[in-house]
């Protein structure tokens, strides 16, 4: 894993380092946005969003090209450097101002309450520590602020299911980023406190084989207005 300098005479490691598959999600998630039509549940996924939004494993920076006019401003944090170089890259090219920023889930760099809105797509299924990285994003949104989510997790049948925690606990992860396939992302969002709103169980791609990773989950969440201290 290389070190990064941190300015102070101390070296940082990369909170995480997977440069090959960020070259290969890098490829396949593009032929992905037309192919498995994951341009449009970007779309669905930020419509209405507005103010300041975290968006949180930004990765390659795809979802930057479908936030609407009413976002002021997104910081896009990511960790992994490759992604993090393509995210600043797609960040030039959108209508919105993005600051991409490197950090992890687990430990957000930023202020607490400071923003409206914050976007997971297809990173709890990778983060290390899930109920700490929520918590981190409930303390940065303000009360009453958005979760968007797009996550893949656990489905199917009991085949489906044994295959996926089979390979969850084999090949899986080190092949994908540290990707798991049996999480349940939305268990994961009510435990930590979220107020669940609207949300859609779909399959990707739509039509044709079951894969894995095909058990898909898109909707909002809302850190509770009023909350027991
Ligand atoms: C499958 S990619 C999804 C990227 C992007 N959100 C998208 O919708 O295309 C998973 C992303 O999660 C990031 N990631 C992995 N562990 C993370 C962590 N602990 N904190 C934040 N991001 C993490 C990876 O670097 C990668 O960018």
């Amino acid at each position: 894993m290389p070190l990064r300098s941190t300015g102070s005479g101390k070296v940082a490691r990369d909170a995480v380092h997977h440069p090959l598959f960020a070259r290969y999600y890098a490829r396949i998630s593009v032929n992905a946005e037309t192919r498995m039509g994951m341009a449009g549940v970007r779309e669905r996924l930020l419509a209405g969003l507005s103010g300041r939004v975290i968006e949180i494993g930004a990765g390659n920076g795809l979802n930057f090209a479908h936030y609407p006019r009413t976002v002021s401003e997104v910081v896009a944090i990511e960790p992994e450097r490759t992604l993090r170089q393509l995210a600043v890259e797609s960040a030039l090219r959108c209508g919105v101002p993005v600051d991409v920023v490197p950090g992890a889930a687990e430990a957000l760099p930023v202020k607490s309450e400071a923003f409206d809105g914050a976007v997971i797509s297809l990173v709890l299924c990778s983060v290390r520590d899930v109920p700490r990285a929520l918590g981190e994003v409930r303390r940065v949104l303000r009360p009453g602020g958005a979760v968007r989510f797009f996550e893949h997790g656990r489905g199917g049948g009991r085949v489906m299911t044994c295959t996926q925690r089979a390979l969850d606990r084999t090949v899986w992860p080190p092949l994908n980023g540290g990707c798991h396939l049996a999480r349940d992302p939305i268990a994961a969002l009510r435990d930590a406190g979220f107020e669940l709103g609207p949300y859609r169980r779909m399959l990707m791609p739509e039509k044709g084989p079951r894969l894995p990773t095909s058990y898909c989950v898109l909707g909002t969440a809302w850190r509770p207005a009023l909350e027991e201290r």
